[in-house]
Order: C-alpha cells, then sequence, then structure tokens
C-alpha cells in the first residue's frame, strides 16, 4: 500500500461485531479474564489496550518500525528511550535540539551518571571524534529546533553501525510522510506525536519506534513498567489526525515555501532560516533524505521591537508554544522552547531576543502573508 493509503487502513480493517468503521475507543482499564489463568487478549490498559494497538500498528507501518510505542507525550516516549541506557553510557546529540530533550539529557539523565556531548551532527567528522568507549547512542533531530539544521541519516547510520551504536532519530518535524529514518539505517524514531501527527494541537502524544524485535523488547520493558503510555481517547484523536497527515504535510510544505521566500524578500528579516532554500548547508541532503521540506522556519529580524510588534500584532498567526497543527503558530524560542538554555549558549547559536519560529499550517497562504505584512507596516 502506498504511504496515503496506509495512513487510513494500515492496521488492516479488522472489523468488531457491529462493523464499525473507525476503531472504537476502549476506554476500559482492564479486562476480564476468559478463565482462572486464562486472560483476554488484553489485560491492563498500562500494558495494551485496543485503541492504542490500532494506533501503534498504523504509525509502526507509517515509520516502515518493527513495533511503535504510543506514550502520553514527545517528552514521556523519550525519557522512557533514554531508559534503555545504564549510568556511565556517553550519548552524541545534535548541539540545536528541542529544548525540553535538553532539559532531559543535561538535567535529569546526567544527574543518572549519563553524559552527552553536543555537536554539529551535520558534522561526521565532528561526530567520530567525539566517539569513546562509553558512547552507546547518537542522538539526532534533522531538521533541528529550532535552527533547521540538517543531518545525513544514513551516513550516521553507518558511523553508528560501524562503533555498534544505536542511532535515534526525532523525526517530529517531517513526519514519515517526508522522511522515513528507519529505511535511511535509524534504529529508534520519535515523534511528538502532538504536532503533525495530531495535526490539530488537541492533544498530547508521542511515539517511540523501534527497527527490531529486540529492540521493541527491550523498550517494552520499560513502557509497561514506567506507565507513561497514551490514553484511549487521545489515541482515538491522533489517529483521526493521521487519517490527513499527507493532505496536511502538502499543504504546509507548499505554504511554508511561498511565506519563506516572502520573508527573505523583507529587508527587516536578517535571516531566515528554511531547509527549502537551494542555499541552506543542508540542503542537498534534505533533497537526498527527504521528500518535503515541512512547515518550520526561523527568522533573525532587525530588532527585538519588531519581534514583540509580530508577537503582539498578528491575527491569524497565534503567538503560541507548539508546532505543526492546523493553525499557523509563532513562538519566541528565547521566552519560550529554550527558555531553560543558558543566555551565553543560546545567544551563540543565534537564538536571541530578535529570534522567532514560525509553525506554518493550512491557512490561505495570501491570508498569512497578509498578516505578516499588516505587521511589518504597522
Ligand atoms: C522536536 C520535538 N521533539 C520532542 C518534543 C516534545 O514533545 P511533547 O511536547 O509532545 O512532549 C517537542 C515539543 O515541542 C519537539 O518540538
Amino acid at each position: 500500500m502506498e504511504f496515503e493509503t496506509l495512513c487510513l487502513h494500515a492496521d488492516g480493517n479488522k472489523k468488531d461485531e457491529w462493523g464499525t468503521l473507525t476503531q472504537a475507543v476502549c476506554q476500559s482499564a482492564t479486562f476480564v479474564h476468559k478463565g482462572v489463568g486464562v486472560p483476554s487478549d488484553y489485560s491492563y490498559s498500562r500494558l495494551s489496550n485496543p485503541t492504542r494497538t490500532h494506533l501503534e500498528n498504523t504509525v509502526a507501518a507509517l515509520e516502515g518500525g518493527v513495533v511503535a510505542y504510543a506514550f502520553s507525550s514527545g517528552m514521556a516516549a523519550i525519557t522512557t528511550v533514554m531508559k534503555l541506557f545504564e549510568g556511565g553510557s556517553h550519548i552524541i546529540a545534535s548541539e540545536d535540539l528541542y529544548g525540553g530533550s535538553l532539559r532531559l539529557f543535561n538535567n535529569v539523565n546526567s544527574h543518572e551518571g549519563m553524559s552527552f556531548d553536543f555537536t554539529d551532527t551535520g558534522d561526521l567528522k565532528k561526530v567520530e571524534s567525539l566517539i569513546k568507549p562509553q558512547t552507546v547512542a547518537l542522538y539526532i533531530e534533522t531538521p533541528s529546533n529550532p535552527l533547521m539544521m540538517v543531518s545525513d541519516i544514513a551516513a550516521l547510520s553507518a558511523l553508528a553501525k560501524a562503533h555498534k551504536l544505536l542511532l535515534i532519530v526525532d523525526n517530529t518535524f517531517l513526519t514519515p510522510y517526508f522522511q522515513r529514518p528507519i529505511e535511511l539505517g535509524a534504529d529508534i524514531v520519535i515523534h511528538s506525536g502532538t504536532k503533525y501527527l495530531g495535526g490539530h494541537n488537541d492533544a498530547l502524544a508521542g511515539f517511540a519506534v523501534v527497527n527490531s524485535a529486540d529492540l521493541a523488547e527491550r523498550l517494552g520493558y520499560y513502557y509497561k513498567t514506567i506507565g507513561a503510555c497514551l490514553a484511549p481517547w487521545e489515541c482515538f484523536l491522533i489517529e483521526r489526525g493521521i487519517k490527513t497527515l499527507p493532505l496536511r504535510m502538502d499543504r504546509i510544505n507548499y505554504n511554508a515555501q511561498k511565506i519563506a521566500a516572502w520573508l527573505r524578500g523583507r529587508r527587516e528579516v536578517k535571516r531566515v532560516y528554511y531547509v527549502g532554500f537551494e542555499d541552506h548547508a543542508g540542503y542537498s541532503v534534505s533533497k537526498k533524505q527527504s521528500a518535503g521540506f515541512g512547515g518550520m522556519i526561523s527568522v533573525e529580524l532587525e530588532s527585538k521591537e519588531l519581534a514583540e510588534r509580530i508577537l503582539k500584532g498578528v491575527k491569524v498567526f497565534q503567538y503560541a508554544e507548539s508546532l505543526g497543527g492546523v493553525e499557523s503558530l509563532i513562538t519566541y524560542p528565547m521566552l519560550q522552547t529554550h527558555a531553560d538554555v543558558p543566555k551565553e549558549e543560546r545567544e551563540r547559536r543565534g537564538i536571541n531576543d530578535r529570534f522567532l519560529r514560525l509553525s506554518v499550517g493550512i491557512e490561505n497562504v495570501n491570508d498569512l502573508i497578509e498578516d505578516l505584512k499588516q505587521v511589518f507596516e504597522k
């Protein structure tokens, strides 16, 4: 089946006794045993639940993985994946990452005895130079949040395999519609399902998809033990979102290309971070490994005053944290997603008081451009 069809039919359209078309929300914490020592297919919803299984099977099929686990948020997924590693383990991660992942690595996992090196994972030599006997994994976002840095998944996979490391890819920004890391050699794919997969800014979710039965078993143990699994109603919402993922991503991709080009033409915009520009450092890798550029754009503006004017003045775009939904959002990373990154480090990377991140939605692109224009020209 092609991807668009999988979004609707990946789990084989099994029917219950009523022939329900959509997967029923199985709002039951527990399941009655068939006999003494004979459980039903399900026993307790922390371990598994029919609505969740349906969603997990869909996401595993879309990512080309062996098993997907659905979590209560993206951070719950990442936290549980990190349990695969013992104290003393060393991980090399992209230097530009979602702030919550940085906080987890620096302030939680490192207290548990793990250590991290952050580097430009687009530079293979730099990554290789950081590998040491304790290194267990490479952890990347590509494109990264919020600087849109690109890493070559296939090349990193070859490096990881040569050194017996796991390659973990956060695929939130592009989704499997545009990029399938497991096909490119990744071992674990992570999602904030809150974003494009759900797509409607109405539910939190996370996923970890693995490429082997061994990893499925190891991660499955932590998943059922830690219990940060996704509740049935949220599973239903995310599944419903996935049905229109290709349509939304196409529209978002189209809108973002137009908006990025428009922003680049404005004298008030000093720099536009967008992977779809031919002169973006990661453009050729993007073309090779992804079928689209996605809907994320960051900008460095001429002044803090303009950044604040935009945040206060937009009418169609909404000033809110998060991304990947049908509504276009603008975020001030300095005060929101990356507020916990030390100021010096943040500024060194360009995440300053003139830096905004846009998540382009599915509105008519002319309305979005008009919305930005009216604040630029106020
Ligand atoms: C790239 C990326 N990964 C992970 C997360 C965490 O996901 P959640 O907010 O669902 O916990 C986010 C959240 O913004 C994100 O942008």
